[in-house]
């Protein structure tokens, strides 16, 4: 029987100003309040870290954006990263105008992607500013925590099993790993001379147990550095975040648009014979205007010498 949601009942919440000076904060780091943000927030406020987690809800919202429904959805992921450190990871929708509904980046893939990329360990709770749709509950369903994180709306709490019973996941395919508990990494890219390394990197720790496609997406921008997204695929499918929106997302994030004046270049790598990104990067990046054109690279993968 699932667990009866509790209503948690707070009511703190951060002024319009205590807002928009932590939004900088965030964008500043990138869609990231560092673990001695949280823990100063908690002290000032007087308030445990659940509480602190929805007040920054709105923040999170602030990041969407969503040309096609106005519709703005936060998420924030409260994880560990290698030292334990516990840090809030935002996220937030992300549409492409004229393009297919389906491309749509939901905020909470948004969060799990930020905080993947950023090295978090452990997910301990997702906190959402509306219910989370049923592709996102499949999509969280792919995490190596799925049993244990605590789903937070503003006023209630949930297990993900509460949410989505009898579900479907990655041992029904017999695949045993799980995003953020991936197969030790097996593979390496045959000549890659003159190619940025972090890419290939981000590549190859990509999530890809279903097509092997070890891919990623590096988007750089003239005055703000470089923007990396990777692939992470769910046994569902189509649930799976593409590493083009996983970099868009991240751009995001950090407060900036995807413009002329903002991209520099965007490059997308694949593994030879596994290649399944480029046409949908392409229908992404039809929503934009004037942006420089996508590079897309081939390379041959061998397994890593024991
Ligand atoms: N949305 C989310 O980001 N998460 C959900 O689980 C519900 C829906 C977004 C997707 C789209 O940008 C907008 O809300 C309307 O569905
Ligand atoms: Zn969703």
């Amino acid at each position: 029987m699932p667990t009866i949601p509790t209503q948690a009942g707070t009511v703190f919440s951060f002024s319009a100003e205590q807002q928009q000076q932590l939004y900088l904060i965030i964008k500043h780091h990138a869609g990231i309040l560092p673990s001695s943000d949280v823990a100063t927030l908690c002290q000032q406020h007087d308030q445990p870290v659940d509480a602190i987690l929805r007040a920054c809800l709105p923040i999170a919202a602030q990041f969407a954006v969503a040309p096609i429904s106005q519709f703005f959805v936060g998420a924030i992921v409260c994880g560990l990263d290698s030292q334990g450190e516990q840090h809030f990871y935002f996220g937030a929708n992300v549409e492409f105008a004229q393009q297919a509904l389906s491309l749509v980046v939901h905020a909470e893939q948004s969060a799990i992607n930020n905080a993947w990329l950023n090295g978090a360990k452990k997910i301990i709770k997702i906190a959402i500013s509306d219910a989370p749709c049923g592709y996102c509950r499949q999509f969280m369903n792919e995490l190596a925590d799925a049993q244990s994180f605590d789903i937070l709306l503003p006023k209630q709490q949930f297990k993900l099993a509460d949410l989505l019973p009898y579900a479907f996941g990655p041992n029904d395919l017999g695949n045993p790993y799980s995003l953020f508990n991936p197969a030790p990494q097996q593979h390496q890219f045959v000549a890659t001379a003159e190619l940025d390394k972090i890419l290939l990197s981000c590549a190859l720790s990509a999530y890809v147990p279903y097509s092997e496609n070890y891919s990623a997406v590096k988007i750089s921008t003239f005055a703000n550095g470089d923007f990396y997204g990777r692939y992470a695929e769910n046994a569902a499918y189509s649930p799976s975040l593409s590493p083009l929106q996983s970099a868009i997302s991240q751009l995001h994030l950090a407060g900036l648009a995807m413009t002329k004046d903002v991209v520099k270049g965007i490059e997308l790598v694949q593994t030879q014979g596994k290649e399944n990104q480029l046409m949908v990067s392409q229908a992404v990046l039809a929503s934009y205007t004037d942006l420089p054109a996508l590079q897309s690279i081939s390379l041959a993968v061998k397994p890593v010498a024991i």
